[in-house]
């Protein structure tokens, strides 16, 4: 079949948002750091680095994301339903509360102080670009999140109500009707095409992002 310009045309955003970040969504499954956990060779201190980051990371995201959300294109993404920060702290908590975890040697890394300070210049500059980290952490995290959190639970001493409450999102009644209209939300904006390649290039940006906090964390393999 002849591909036309026409039929490229009729991929849906959503669709074109995939597969353009789809050779750095590979790089980030096959980081060291993250394909180590998948694999679940993982003690619960090395798991413990990666919670401190993202501690860090979905302050900076959430609270952006609330400080935009009386803007009506975004306002259907930046729900309450998505909002990780308080339960990974709890996760924090939980993780300093065990006895064998060195909790008090783990820090901040720098890549992610970085990942941060670009949610907050978005925060405050381009509050669509906020979307582009929005949909990669969060579809992220209602996609291959569900997988990692299974293999964190085998392997590890910790449950949904102790360290993974992270991946759960009680809010949610069904997560594939959930990232079904989250997809449909995306295809709705009304961009225009400098708009929507911008946005594409936040996104993988975004994924760079967690690829350089995933690359800071490697010393602790
Ligand atoms: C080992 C780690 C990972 C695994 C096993 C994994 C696995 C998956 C799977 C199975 C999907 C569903 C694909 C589909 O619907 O066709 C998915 C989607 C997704 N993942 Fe990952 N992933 C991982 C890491 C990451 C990371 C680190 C990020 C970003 C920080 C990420 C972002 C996304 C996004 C944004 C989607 C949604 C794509 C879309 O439907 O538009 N993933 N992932």
């Amino acid at each position: 079949m002849l591909v036309t310009e026409s039929a490229s045309e009729q991929i849906s955003f959503a669709s074109q948002i995939k597969a353009s970040s789809q050779d750095n969504h590979t790089a980030a499954e096959e980081s060291p750091y993250m394909a180590t956990l998948v694999r679940g060779e993982f003690t619960v201190e090395q798991y413990a680095w990666l919670v401190k980051q993202l501690q860090v990371i979905y302050a900076a995201l959430d609270s952006n994301c609330a400080k935009n959300n009386n803007q009506l294109d975004l306002a259907p993404f930046f729900t309450s339903k998505l909002q990780a920060a308080a339960a990974l702290d709890a996760d924090w908590d939980a993780l300093v509360a065990m006895e064998d975890v060195d909790t008090d040697s783990i820090y901040v890394t720098d890549a992610t102080l970085a990942y941060a300070a670009r949610l907050n210049e978005l925060g405050n500059e381009w509050p669509a670009g906020l979307l582009a980290h929005h949909y990669t952490r969060y579809l992220g995290d209602l996609s291959g999140g569900r997988v990692i959190s299974k293999v964190l639970e085998k392997g590890l001493p910790l449950s949904k109500d102790n360290g993974l409450s992270f991946y759960e999102f009680p809010e949610i009644e069904s997560i594939p009707a959930f990232r079904t209209s989250y997809r449909e939300n995306l295809d709705k904006l009304d961009w225009n095409d400098e708009t929507r390649e911008r946005f594409i290039a936040e996104v993988n940006t975004a994924f760079e992002l967690n690829q350089n906090v995933f690359k800071s964390l490697e010393f602790v393999l």
